[in-house]
């Protein structure tokens, strides 16, 4: 969507009226400065340099492509020219010597091999991903692909601090439709204890781990005797049916915070956002961000069937801070009280969330 402001005090209003955070389907969020057509492909450096204000200070340069079948071709341009124009750009003066958050970054997107876009992006105001897609990998011993959803869940609607605050050894988690464990599996390495709630089974290292304890229940029923810090559910169902229940957990106060899926269809799917996630919006009241709702669209499986697109809405509710530092909410481990022993509890050491690869520009 491209907004056509009069001037840049409307422009720079208009930024900060809508926050890439509370964005629901957008991949990114971009300043547009120039559109460059007609590249001669012998030298496009000189256009583009041409077209940057000489005053200009960036922090990182990101070259992209558009991300369909057309644009796949152009990614080895967007890389051989990226790797051209960073070193042009230092010696213009006009990049950091190393990469800066605190200075906008330059997006330049190649439409075709003669024509670009050229755009700037505040990075704590934009996806931190190249085309805005997360690339995880899955790990062999996931026993799901649907483990990338809660990882990727955590990268794109977390920031690193609240990852580190947030995702501690020894805190409380559900997982409502946890089977096979992917989602639940994701928790138990960064060693939390979980409820995985699911008539179906868990795979068995998952259990191994003995942070797990397995509830052959209604997801839809089931709810904790202590407050958690953590409720996630991937439950199949209605969309709107799984968010009124994220609503109820909130108004409950069931849990602190919570990830959750509501699986859209393909055509209305913002109707039914706005129908399903109202009532979870409002339950958010108190929290320091509310509900946060990207959808991260992708192709369902590996085969590159784009249409074949299997839409969904990761919500997140993250509760502010608590007033004591290191303190954690009233969570005490299984609603039914049986908990796993600490000493059969690996070794507390959190997960490092290392900075994907995708993190560090083309
Ligand atoms: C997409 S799968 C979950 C995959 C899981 N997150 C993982 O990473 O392995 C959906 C699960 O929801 C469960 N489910 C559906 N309705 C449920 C309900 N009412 N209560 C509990 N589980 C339910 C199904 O049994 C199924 O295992």
């Amino acid at each position: 969507m491209l907004f056509i402001t009069g001037d840049d005090a409307d422009a720079q209003a208009l930024a900060r009226a809508l926050p890439f955070r509370e964005l629901v389907f957008a991949r990114q969020k971009l300043r547009l400065l120039a559109e460059l057509r007609g590249l001669d492909p012998k030298d496009r450096l000189t256009p583009l340099l041409a077209a940057l204000p000489g005053d200009l200070r960036l922090g990182d340069v990101w070259v992209e492509h558009p991300d369909s079948d057309a644009g796949k071709p152009l990614s080895g341009l967007a890389r051989s020219f990226g790797n051209a124009l960073r070193p042009a750009l230092r010696k213009a003066g006009l990049l950091s010597a190393k990469e800066d958050a605190r200075l906008p970054r330059l997006h330049v997107c190649f439409l075709d091999g003669d024509h670009a876009l050229l755009a700037l992006t505040d990075p704590h105001d934009s996806a931190p991903l190249p085309l805005g897609i997360p690339r995880l990998k899955l790990l062999a011993d996931a026993p799901s692909r649907s483990a990338l959803k809660l990882e990727e869940a955590f990268l794109a609607l977390l920031d690193a601090g609240e990852r580190e605050r947030l995702l501690r050894p020894g805190m409380t988690a559900a997982d409502l439709g946890a089977a096979p464990g992917g989602w639940t599996w994701v928790l138990t390495r960064q060693h939390l204890r979980v409820t995985s709630v699911d008539n179906g089974p868990l795979r068995q290292h998952v259990l191994d781990t003995g942070l797990v304890e397995h509830l052959r229940a209604d997801g839809f029923r089931w709810h904790p005797a202590q407050p958690l810090d953590w409720m996630v559910c991937d439950m199949v169902e209605q969309p709107s049916k799984v968010a009124a229940r994220m609503a109820q957990w909130f108004r409950e106060g069931w849990c602190r915070n919570a990830v959750f899926n509501l699986k859209l269809p393909m055509k209305k799917r913002w109707q039914e956002t706005r129908l399903s996630y109202g009532p979870v919006r409002r339950t958010g009241g108190e929290a320091a961000d509310g509900p946060r709702a990207p959808a991260l669209p992708r192709p369902r499986g590996n085969h590159g069937l784009r249409h074949a697109v299997d839409i969904r809405l990761l919500g997140a509710r993250i509760a502010p801070p608590l007033p004591v530092a290191g303190d954690r909410p009233r969570g005490k481990p299984g609603p039914t009280g049986t908990g796993t022993p600490a000493s059969a509890a690996p070794s507390p050491r959190p997960r490092r969330w290392t900075t994907p690869p995708w993190h560090r520009g083309c």
